[in-house]
């Protein structure tokens, strides 16, 4: 038997009385330069969730990468991607992640999202951003991809990942995710 302290992700059911199991969560993340992967990495530590990352080679730093990353974006040329394997649908929740270019979600991670592998009914999206556009229409980009509805949202300044600042914001997000779970997941 386990104890309420060896699974701090395991609460009481407000709506049963029941102790619900921990909930099972996948992160699932693309990052060119890092900074989505710390937020990835934070929503992990805050969650006990695990971590999957979208891999694409065509666009590693470097500033021809960049100006193609750029140049692609503007004309949606979904590149190949890699996935580890992994079943998303195993999960109670999967969060997926990446940064904002031209707008839109990033490109490796609009490729997953058009074929994405089978999802649980829970999907929580993230992102980070220059800070040069607002992020809704790359959330509204990667809502229309899924067939669930999509009610948690974080978007994340790059310099909030430079300052540090995105720890916190990590950890109110899994909180509040972690609460609806509690709850039964209502919206
Ligand atoms: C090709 C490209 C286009 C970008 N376009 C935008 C944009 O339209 N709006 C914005 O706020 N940031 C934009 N950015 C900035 C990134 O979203 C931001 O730096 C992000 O945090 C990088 O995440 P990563 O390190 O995980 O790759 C762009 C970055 C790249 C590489």
């Amino acid at each position: 038997m386990t104890s309420y302290l060896e699974h701090k992700n395991q609460h009481l059911s407000r709506s049963t009385g029941d102790i619900a199991p921990p909930l099972r969560t996948l992160v699932i993340y693309y990052s060119r330069t890092g900074t989505t992967a710390k937020l990835a990495e934070a929503l992990v530590e805050a969650l006990e969730a695990e971590l999957a990352e979208i891999r694409c080679d065509l666009y590693r730093p470097g500033i021809f990468r960049y100006l193609r990353a750029g140049y692609d974006s503007v004309r949606i040329k979904l590149p190949p991607i890699r996935f580890p394997p992994m079943v998303p649908r195993d999960y109670d929740l999967v969060l997926i992640g990446g940064p904002v270019w031209t707008s839109y979600p990033a490109l490796p991670l609009r490729s997953f999202l058009a074929h994405p592998p089978g999802l649980p009914p829970r999907i929580g999206l993230f992102l980070t951003y220059g800070g040069h556009s607002d992020p809704v229409v790359a959330f509204e980009t990667m809502a229309a991809s899924l067939s669930q509805p999509v009610t948690e949202r974080l978007a994340v300044k790059a310099q909030h990942v430079v300052d540090g600042s995105y720890v916190k914001a990590a950890r109110a997000f899994a909180e509040a995710l972690t609460r609806e779970y509690r709850d039964g997941f209502k919206v």
